[in-house]
C-alpha cells in the first residue's frame, strides 16, 4: 500500500474523485474572491495560489474559510524551492500545511524548479540540469516536504527558456524517476509542454509518451505570449488554439483528470475565465 493511502492521493488517477476535484476549475486570484463569494458561480473546483493566503488571521483567512465552505479547493505553491540548494524553509512548509488544513485542500502542488539562492527569493521558476545527482537532491527534498505535509506533493513541469548540456535525462524521464523514487504525483501543464516544444524544437508527443500518465493528478492550461523568436509562458491571455489541440489529445488519455485554467496577468473579468473553463468541458465531453 502507498505510504499515502489515507491521504486521498493514493492510486490513480490520484484521488481526483475522492475530494470533489473534477471537471474544469479556475485558478482563483485575489481580484475575483469577493465576486465569487457574493455570486457563488457554479465552478466545480478552484485552485488558490497558496503564497497569497499564508497569513493565519485577518480577512485572508476568513476568505479561505468561506471559499472552503463553498468549493472544493487545491493549493498551488511557488515557494518550496524544490531544486534549490538552500535548506528547505520549514516555516514556509508549516504555514502551507496550516493553510491546507484551513482550506481542506485536496492536494498541494509546486514546480520542478528552484526559486531561491543564498536566502534570496526570485519570483521566477528557474530550471536546473536533469542529472542523477539532481534527481537524488530533489527526491530527498520532496521526501522531506511530503513528511511535513503528510501527503504526496503534486509537481508541475515548467516552461524553461534554456536547456543544459549537462542534462543526462529528459524532463519527462526525470519526472518519471522522481515519481518512482518519492511517490509524488504530477501536475501536467499542457501549455508549458507546448511552449517548451516550440522554443527548444522538441517533440511534445514524445514528451507526453515518456510521462507516467497514471501519476497525473491535475492538468493546467494557460495562455502564452508570442515574442519575436520564442513563446513566453505569460498567463496573460486565453489558451492558444494549438494548446487546445494538444490538450484534446492529452484528455483522451487522461479521462477524468481535473483541468484548471490559469490566468495571472491582465486578468479578465470572471465570466471570461469561466468561459475558458467551459471550453474544457466542450472538449472532454465531446463524442469521440
Ligand atoms: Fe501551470
Amino acid at each position: 500500500m502507498s505510504a499515502y493511502a489515507q491521504s486521498g492521493l493514493a492510486g490513480a488517477p490520484a484521488g481526483t474523485r475522492d475530494h470533489g476535484i473534477s471537471g474544469a476549475g479556475i485558478g482563483l486570484r485575489l481580484c475575483h474572491i469577493d465576486e465569487v463569494l457574493r455570486q457563488r458561480p457554479p465552478i466545480p473546483w478552484m485552485e488558490l495560489l497558496a503564497d497569497n493566503h499564508l497569513a493565519e488571521g485577518g480577512l485572508t483567512a476568513l476568505h479561505v474559510e468561506a471559499l472552503a465552505s463553498l468549493y472544493p479547493l487545491t493549493l498551488h505553491c511557488v515557494g518550496m524551492n524544490l531544486a534549490g540548494t538552500d535548506p528547505l524553509d520549514d516555516d514556509y512548509l508549516r504555514r502551507v500545511l496550516a493553510l491546507r488544513e484551513r482550506s481542506a485542500a485536496a492536494w498541494v502542488s509546486d514546480h520542478l524548479c528552484f526559486t531561491a539562492v543564498g536566502g534570496r527569493r526570485y519570483h521566477e521558476l528557474l530550471p536546473f540540469p536533469y542529472t542523477d545527482q539532481s534527481l537524488r537532491h530533489v527526491a530527498a527534498r520532496v521526501h522531506r516536504i511530503q513528511e511535513i505535509l503528510g501527503a504526496p506533493l503534486v509537481i508541475e513541469n515548467v516552461s524553461a527558456y534554456l536547456r543544459f548540456s549537462d542534462s543526462a535525462l529528459g524532463e519527462a524521464q526525470f519526472l518519471s524517476a522522481l515519481c518512482r523514487d518519492t511517490d509524488c504525483r504530477l501536475l501536467l501543464d499542457v501549455n508549458n509542454v507546448y511552449v517548451n516544444a516550440i522554443n527548444h524544437g522538441e517533440d511534445a508527443e514524445a514528451y507526453l509518451r515518456a510521462l507516467p500518465f497514471e501519476r497525473v493528478a491535475e492538468i493546467h492550461l494557460a495562455g502564452f505570449a508570442p515574442r519575436e523568436d520564442y513563446l513566453l509562458d505569460a498567463h496573460d491571455r486565453a489558451v492558444a488554439a494549438p494548446v487546445w489541440d494538444l490538450y484534446a489529445r492529452v484528455a483522451t488519455r487522461l479521462s477524468g483528470v481535473p483541468t484548471l485554467i490559469e490566468w495571472d496577468n491582465d486578468i479578465p473579468p470572471l465570466p471570461v475565465l469561466l468561459a475558458e473553463a467551459d471550453k474544457v468541458a466542450a472538449i472532454t465531453e465531446a463524442p469521440r
